[in-house]
């Protein structure tokens, strides 16, 4: 169970992998998350649905290797299997007809954004693909998005490809030549969809973020992912991930993601020098 299938490395530091989990390949949709431990004594985290394929009985995730749980299972190859995996979990991605749709994405979640936009396209919107990297060797996903978006726009911090600068910065140009989209999707690190939903409200469009808190069980039992929505507590493994951006308390948001800083150093740097010694 769990069998790696197939492994493609995107960049030095984000892979892609088509793993055996024919139960979710039936049943998940775009916006639905897995949890894994990649080995059986790591702790778990949550991955995006990519993709799936229910005739090869395999779903798709991308792994950005951050820490010491991305990293062992950015390491693992064809042929390994996940410890486990326990999904689809989360709502779906809200998915309508509208016209104009703006998909905005940064670092690995260009990736998670994927399989929303090809659902926009297929409900018929004229999709726009906006997405940002730090430069072209962290492009990823580009030819996947152009085949499921109507278009797609890319903005690279040091300007090595598409727009110079970062995506919000390249919706305030992106807008002087377009018109407003009747509808944003918004998903990655916490600074970016912040303002990016700040430059939506402005406009007046109405904007979806897909929201990463910690998570740990994912089935609204521990708290873990507790985020304020409008005032309101919610717990985006079981509500969300997605929610109303103008609404979402961003501040704490981003106070309870670096709440382990210290432990997640910690261990990165001890797993990191055990592999140094060769364990
Ligand atoms: P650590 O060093 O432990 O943590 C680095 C940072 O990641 C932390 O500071 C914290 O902000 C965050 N983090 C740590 N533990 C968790 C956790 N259990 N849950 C959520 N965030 C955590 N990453 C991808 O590469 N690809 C994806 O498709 C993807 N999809 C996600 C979907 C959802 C719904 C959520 C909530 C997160 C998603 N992430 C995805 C982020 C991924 O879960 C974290 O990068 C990962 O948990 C970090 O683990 P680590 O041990 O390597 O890093
Ligand atoms: Fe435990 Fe959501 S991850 S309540
Ligand atoms: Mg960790």
């Amino acid at each position: 169970m769990n069998r790696i299938l197939t492994k493609r490395q995107l960049t030095p530091e984000t892979a892609l992998f088509e793993v055996e989990a024919p139960r979710i390949a039936r049943r998940w949709k775009p916006g639905n998350f897995i949890i894994i431990r990649p080995t059986p004594d790591s702790e778990r985290i949550p991955l995006t649905i990519v993709g799936g394929n229910a005739e090869r009985g395999t779903i798709t995730m991308v792994v950005q290797a951050i820490g010491k749980t991305t990293r062992i299972t950015v390491a693992l190859n064809e042929g390994d299997s996940l410890a486990d995996l326990v999904g689809p979990l989360g709502e779906a991605a809200s998915i309508e007809n509208v016209g104009r749709v703006l998909c905005i994405a940064g670092g690995v979640g260009v990736a998670e954004l994927l399989p929303v936009a090809r659902a926009f396209g297929e409900a018929g919107n004229f999709v726009t693909a906006m997405c940002g990297a730090r430069s072209t060797a962290q492009m990823i996903l580009d030819e996947e998005l152009r085949q499921a978006a109507s278009e797609v726009v890319w903005a690279t911090d040091d300007g090595s490809h598409g727009f110079h600068g970062n995506v919000v910065q390249c919706m305030r140009d992106w807008i002087t030549r377009n018109p407003k989209p009747d509808l944003c999707h918004v998903i990655g690190p916490i600074p970016m969809m912040r303002f990016s939903a700040e430059l939506t409200r402005e406009w007046g469009v109405r904007t979806y973020a897909s929201l990463n808190p910690i998570m740990i069980d994912g089935t609204g039992m521990c708290g873990g992912c507790r985020v304020t929505v409008g005032g309101k507590v919610r717990f985006a493994c079981v509500e969300g991930p997605e929610f109303d951006a103008h609404q979402v308390d961003f501040d704490e948001l981003a106070r309870r993601n670096r709440a382990y800083l210290a432990e997640e150093r910690q261990v990165l740097e001890s797993h990191t020098c055990r592999i140094g010694l060769g364990a």
